[in-house]
């Protein structure tokens, strides 16, 4: 069997890892990574694949017969990766480029939201500098400016103070720091709480909610600093108790598929609800995302179970209504090492040391951790040398049997890695065990 993981980061890495592991009793598996980075492309039993164009991703799966596709990130289902393949006549699982509005549009989003009653911060859109600036005097501070289009982890701005509020304006709607993405905005009400990543697979009509997580998206240590990707994660998240993952189906995840479906457009795909709990209990949308998270994903794959070919096969015939998924009781907790000038200015080329070596080996059912790789790639000397590609470089994901535990391990693993400039919390999941206090 072949399948096809579109995406080149620490979640695509995850997915496909456990998609070779899903299939350990035959060894006739084989998972195309397109683009990949170092990591795939040094496990056993994937590929990297040089292609990112649409049309050739088609042409491929055809040739090499994909049983199917996954896509990771949401840049190639903003450009209809899945109308393509779909079009093709190859099977792909993913939202079409319409459904994927969800993430690509702030504005789409949170009218969609008002739309079917799904509950989320107050806001308006503005194409005018003049209109949005006004609007921020009106409405006062702490406030939020979000730039309408995809600007990768880069298009929120929480302003605490009015003149933060109003460089955020300009420097969307004027300097057009973020292009095209920041000529129109959404501006909402701050809101207070605990953030948590709630992500589920769809197949049109039935969700299959996957384990719950939280990750933390500031750089710095105490969640303070600017937005990032995110810099570590965990789960489950323990906020979520079985009443409130109850809520959350039915006033989030079901209300979305079914504003989905009365809009004619079914989603399929992973769905991510980035959702604000707020003090008094209450579930509030801050974004949809069409895909899982990251580095969300690679704490969930450590502990799945299931064997997630077999899931995904339900997802693609519209039966995720038979299946259930079977998690790993422990916490999975993963720390992000990220390269100097993460957010803004991320370097290239540094050498990574010590890496663990048995990073290939996907077999040994004791093994409590992984790396996952991000942004790297081998280097010189004929690939002997890994070294960093991008924001963030490598995401150390272990297991244990307490939020605490499973954070010793990760760190453990984590501080033997080195590379220049490297910047990596040492706190990922602090909130969890002061939420077990
Ligand atoms: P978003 O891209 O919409 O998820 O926003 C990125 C981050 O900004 C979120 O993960 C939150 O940490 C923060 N954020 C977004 N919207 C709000 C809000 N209404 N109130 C408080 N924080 C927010
Ligand atoms: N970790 C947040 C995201 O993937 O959007």
């Amino acid at each position: 069997m072949k399948l096809l993981v579109v995406g080149g980061g620490g979640r695509e890495h995850a997915l496909a890892w456990r998609l070779l592991q899903s299939w350990r009793i035959s060894r006739s598996i084989k998972v195309f990574v397109a683009p990949g980075n170092a990591g795939t492309a040094m496990e056993d039993g994937l590929e990297n694949l040089p292609i990112t164009a649409i049309p050739e991703l088609v042409e491929f799966a055809k040739k090499e017969s994909i049983a199917f596709t996954i896509v990771g990130p949401e840049a190639p289902l903003a450009e209809g990766i899945v109308d393509a393949f779909r079009a093709a006549g190859q099977k792909i699982f993913g939202p079409t480029k319409q459904a994927a509005r969800l993430e690509t549009s702030k504005d789409f989003s949170k009218a969609f939201m008002q739309r079917h009653g799904i509950p989320t911060a107050a806001y308006a859109t503005f194409s005018s500098a003049a209109e949005a600036h006004q609007y921020v005097d009106q409405k006062g501070v702490p406030i939020v400016i979000k730039a309408d289009g995809l600007a990768a982890g880069k298009g929120a701005m929480v302003a605490m103070t009015l003149a933060e509020a109003h460089e955020a304006v300009d420097a969307m709607m004027v300097e057009n720091r973020l292009g095209n993405a920041g000529a129109r905005v959404v501006i909402e009400d701050f809101l207070e709480g605990e953030e948590v990543s709630f992500i589920v697979m769809a197949d049109g009509r039935h969700v299959l909610p996957l384990a719950t997580s939280q990750d933390h998206k500031r750089l710095k240590e105490g969640d303070q600093g600017p937005n990032t990707g995110g810099m570590g994660a965990y789960s489950p998240a323990p906020m979520i108790t079985p009443a409130l993952h109850a809520r959350i189906m039915r006033e989030v995840i079901h209300a979305a598929m079914q504003g989905m479906e009365q809009e004619g457009e079914r989603y399929t795909g992973f769905l991510y609800a980035g959702l604000m709990i707020t003090p008094d209990g209450g579930i509030k949308v801050l974004e949809f995302n069409c895909r899982m998270g990251d580095p969300e994903a690679e704490v969930i794959m450590l502990r799945l179970k299931s064997n997630l070919i077999t899931l995904l096969e339900h997802a693609l015939n519209g039966t995720l209504d038979k299946v259930e998924a079977e998690w790993d009781r422990r916490t999975a907790l993963g720390v992000v090492l990220a390269a100097h000038g993460y957010p803004d200015s991320p370097r290239k080329g540094d050498v990574i040391h010590d890496l663990p070596a048995e990073l290939a080996s996907t077999e040994e059912p004791e093994k409590d951790f992984h790396v996952f790789h991000s942004g790297t790639a081998l280097g010189a000397e004929n690939g002997k040398e890994i070294v960093t590609a991008g924001g963030r470089v490598l995401c150390v994901a272990a297991l244990g049997d307490s939020v605490k535990m499973a954070q010793r391990r990760a760190y453990e693993i984590a501080e033997q890695i080195h590379f220049d400039g490297c910047q990596m919390r040492r706190d990922i999941g602090y909130r969890a065990i002061n939420h077990r206090k």
